[in-house]
């Protein structure tokens, strides 16, 4: 009895170290995130900065929103509204980095921004946000409409028209 107890201890001590045959994989890991690192840096330095949603300035909001658009029959006004559940902006380690003053579009071409941004609350902690982004000529429609492709693309979002 005592023996076979031994050799079930051995095959659990085996396959405890088991783990250690993938050593090598942990080691070229690193590697592989310097050359994906590498290769992101080189793509942006070529097509300028990358599409970013801010709510505080120098802090990229990492949760993709839904989006909804609305557009005037004569294209004259549109309006877009973003849905972000459970936005990184309200983590507790990037909470100190300053207040929410409002969303901030940027790309290669600048930046577009609406104040009117309300955070929803769920047993006091915030749980949402929702923004309102007014367009009120042609110009700034196609303007969003940029910022929202280069976005999508580098995002994978999608747009639901309404
Ligand atoms: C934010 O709240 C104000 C005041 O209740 C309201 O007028 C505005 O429409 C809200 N905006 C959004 C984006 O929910």
């Amino acid at each position: 009895m005592k023996v076979i107890a031994l050799f079930f201890a051995t095959i659990a001590a085996a396959s405890a170290f088991a783990p250690s045959t993938t050593i090598p994989f942990r080691e070229s890991a690193p590697l592989f995130a310097q050359e994906e690192e590498a290769a992101v840096t080189a793509v942006s330095a070529m097509e300028g900065p990358r599409p970013q949603i801010q709510f505080v300035k120098g802090l990229e909001e990492k949760a993709i929103p839904k989006v909804k658009l609305t557009r005037a029959r004569d294209g004259t006004s549109g309006i877009a509204t973003f849905l972000f559940d459970n936005p990184n902006v309200f983590d507790a380690s990037t909470a100190s980095q300053g207040e929410i003053t409002g969303l901030f579009m940027s790309d290669e071409e600048g930046e577009i921004s609406t104040t009117d941004v309300n955070a929803s609350f769920s047993n006091g902690k915030p749980q949402s946000i929702e923004s309102v982004y007014v367009m009120t000529s042609p110009e700034q429609w196609d303007r969003f409409m940029r910022f929202m492709e280069r976005y999508g693309e580098a995002n994978g979002l999608g747009l639901s028209k309404a």
